[in-house]
């Protein structure tokens, strides 16, 4: 019944979509004409009204789009704009640089600040770059493979890193182990490679380390690619004591957590990884991303590298350490990603969070909240999930896509896929009250 409800729901949200967005649709079908799919890239055809919304123009935490509406931006690039977009902040140092020459296989001397910024904020002593979150992980990755001589990595079920093979796995309640349904051409069955275990399962992951085959455990330090999962009390002591002792390399993988505070959650937390990867946001939607590691698997992989190899080592790009990309991580770190601007923002998510919560208790919805610094997202189970599987379990296509869309109808964008709201340092307030009218005016109609 209340499936039948919400498909009916959607239809109508579908229909007030179409009906207000003639030009995007029209855009999308022209692009058909040059783009596979009809866009720059296969997920773009992925979103809730069946194409998606063409941006004319971002600023702060809003953008409008090519049939002149205007929205509150909640998705923020899944992350990538997590800065707010085109903050001033950066676009001067970006600018500059843009001016005076992007790239050059050569270093600048900006470079020098950067390292030593990213030393005293993540706490690790040597730093590499790439162009993306997934690039960093697959780079942390093969060095861990090349200083360990192991051949397997660990991750967790429903973990998602970027495109990166060895991930692409996943784990049945019946103990199977596949690849990730939808992935594409897999190199090799990802069980060659991986060994995938669920989030908070310390007995899997002592049992996963003890053959001594594993070289690196890949992990979110809280999942946020399936609902927000946070760690159990002493999780996170209990996986850096298995992986020390069983000489695994731990890489921490901050891309999303860094919502946590300047720090990740790493520094927040006090966490001891051994490798450390962070790409999206870190450079104002610039396309970067960091990769560092401690003075032990540096000295390791000093002894183990020649330069002579190092240009056909499988770890490279040569856009990557770009002065662009350079500049804008500087500026952002410097100027925009501050303390000052996580006490904006991680207030304004307790505010999300309650206006969600309020709802939900109003309307007896089985629903449930969950935070991360200046990321939130609510999930359609009672009780937060303590792993991927769990929360897998309730996911709810059509429910996810009439939420997002009837949001998306009345002027806010939250994350696609499922319902994720990250809050930019230039987002207030208001913006936060405006959502959890929006929010109630939905939830009301699912229930009326
Ligand atoms: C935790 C995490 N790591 C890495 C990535 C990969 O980022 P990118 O697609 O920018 O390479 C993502 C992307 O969503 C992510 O969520």
């Amino acid at each position: 019944m209340e499936k039948e409800k919400v498909i009916q729901l959607l239809d109508c949200e579908r229909r007030n979509f179409i009906e207000r967005h003639p030009r995007s649709r029209a855009l999308f079908e022209k692009a058909g004409k040059s783009l596979l799919g009809g866009v720059p890239m296969n997920w773009m055809v992925k979103w809730a009204g069946g194409f998606p919304v063409f941006v004319e123009a971002a600023k702060r935490s809003y953008f409008t789009d090519v049939d002149g509406h205007r929205y509150l931006d909640l998705c923020l690039g899944d992350t990538g704009a997590m800065t707010g977009h085109a903050p001033d902040q950066s676009i001067g140092a970006i600018v500059d640089r843009v001016c005076r020459g992007t790239t050059f296989m050569l270093p600048t001397e900006e470079v020098l600040l950067l390292g030593t910024e990213l030393q005293r904020r993540f706490g690790l002593p040597y730093w590499q770059f790439a162009l993306t979150a997934t690039d960093a992980n697959r780079f942390s990755i093969r060095l861990a493979r090349h200083i360990t001589g192991r051949s397997k990595i660990l991750v967790y079920n429903w973990c998602y890193h970027g495109t990166v093979d060895e991930s692409f796995i996943t784990l049945h309640q019946d103990g199977r182990v596949t690849p990730r349904q939808g992935n594409l051409g897999p190199p090799v069955d990802p069980a060659v490679t991986t060994k995938v275990i669920e989030f908070n399962d310390t007995e899997a992951l002592e049992k996963a380390l003890q053959d001594e085959d594993v070289a690196c455990v890949l992990a979110e330090p809280v999942m946020t690619n399936i609902g927000i999962i946070h760690p159990d009390p002493g999780y996170h002591l209990i996986l850096r004591e298995l992986t020390r002792k069983t000489g695994t390399i731990l890489i921490i993988d901050e891309t999303h957590t860094i919502c946590a505070g300047p720090g990740g959650y790493t520094a927040l937390h006090g966490l001891e990884p051994d490798m450390f990867t962070l790409g999206k946001p870190i450079a104002s939607g610039i396309p970067a991303a960091v990769y560092g590691c401690s003075e032990d698997i540096a000295r390791r992989i000093t002894e183990l590298t020649t330069v002579e190899d190092s240009d056909t080592g499988g770890i490279g790009g040569t856009l990557a350490g770009n002065a662009l990309s350079i500049a804008a991580m500087r500026a952002t770190l410097e100027n925009v990603l501050t303390t000052e601007a996580y006490e904006i923002t991680i207030p304004l998510a307790e505010r999300f969070v309650a206006g969600v919560e309020e709802v939900i208790k109003e309307f007896g919805r089985p629903w449930n909240v969950t935070q991360l610094g200046c990321r939130a997202e609510y999930w359609f189970r009672p009780e937060p999930a303590r792993n991927g599987s769990e929360a897998a379990e309730a996911v709810d296509p059509e429910l996810d896509s009439y939420m997002h869309l009837a949001t998306l109808n009345r002027g806010i964008l939250m994350t696609p896929f499922h319902n994720m709201a990250l809050i930019s340092p230039q987002t207030t307030v208001e913006d936060i009250n405006r959502h959890t009218e929006v929010f109630r005016e939905i939830v009301k109609n699912l229930v009326g």
